[in-house]
């Protein structure tokens, strides 16, 4: 009965974290489909595919749901989230693996249980990176998908500096959903999880660890969406494209 109960809190957990998600992207569930949509469409039933910058597993175990022959391998830096993930999903009836790497760190891939997978996605996590480990990362990407392997990215994908008038408009619609760019109820949720979490005992070495790596502090990027198509492009990606989107929010789509 103890046991339940605790299993409960973190997938209480897991939900606040999809709650606080849900605050910055009030279409997340829905673009989760629609990468779900493409993905059953490229892929046979039976496939393992990456979730880069897993987090504690939202993508992960919603894949895993809809697909029942699939196997994920969520990778990811941070060992809170990674914690959190683990403690929530376990290893979900064996078909889902926890790797702590850092993406685009030279030989971040060896860590990876196996050396090549169908399908490579990521939500809202890529944007961290700087251009020259996102293009590691899509050159490895190039290596660990065999022809035909698809990876999908749904994260704020914006406009780059020769679409300068779309980008001030798009950004301005931005503000206006979001309470004219005032800080919002989206970051007060964000700050809440992160308290909550911190007051969790069994959390304590993994938010030291966390500290120790400064992984609660990368500089964030957000690289223009041609950056993305390019740098797969160049890592043998023959079709890259987007596949869905609402203003800057896309899901970028590339078929090796
Ligand atoms: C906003 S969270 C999104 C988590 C999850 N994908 C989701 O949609 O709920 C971004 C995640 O990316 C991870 N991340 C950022 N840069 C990373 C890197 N270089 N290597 C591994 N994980 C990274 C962070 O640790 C964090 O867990």
């Amino acid at each position: 009965m103890v046991r339940r109960s605790r299993e409960l809190n973190w997938r209480a957990l897991l939900r606040s974290w999809d709650a606080q998600q849900e605050s910055f992207n009030p279409d997340r569930e829905r673009r989760f489909s629609a990468m779900f949509d493409v993905l059953e469409a490229s892929v046979p039933k039976r496939f393992t595919a990456l979730d880069l910058g897993s987090g504690p597993g939202s993508l992960s175990v919603r894949l895993l749901r809809r697909f029942p022959a699939a196997r994920v391998i969520a990778v990811d830096y941070d060992p809170v989230s990674l914690q959190v993930g683990r403690s929530a999903l376990g290893s979900f009836h064996g078909r889902l693996s926890w790797v702590d790497a850092k993406l685009g760190a030279r030989g971040w891939s060896d860590a990876l249980p196996r050396r090549r997978v169908d399908a490579a996605l990521s939500t809202t996590a890529l944007h961290w990176l700087p251009e020259a480990d996102l293009r590691s990362l899509y050159r490895d990407l190039g290596r660990l998908l065999p022809r035909g392997g698809v990876f999908l990215d749904g994260d704020h994908l914006p406009w780059g500096p020769r679409a300068k008038g779309i980008s001030q408009l798009v950004e301005k619609v931005r503000q206006q959903r979001f309470g004219g760019g005032q800080i919002g109820a989206e970051w007060t949720a964000w700050t809440r999880w992160w308290e909550r979490a911190e007051r969790i005992p069994t959390l304590r070495p993994y938010f030291d660890e966390r500290k120790r790596r400064s992984a609660h502090h990368p500089k964030e990027v957000i690289l223009p969406l041609e950056v993305h198509e390019d740098a797969l492009r160049r890592a043998g990606f023959r079709e890259v494209d987007v596949v869905w989107q609402d203003l800057s929010n896309r899901v970028l789509f590339a078929r090796r």
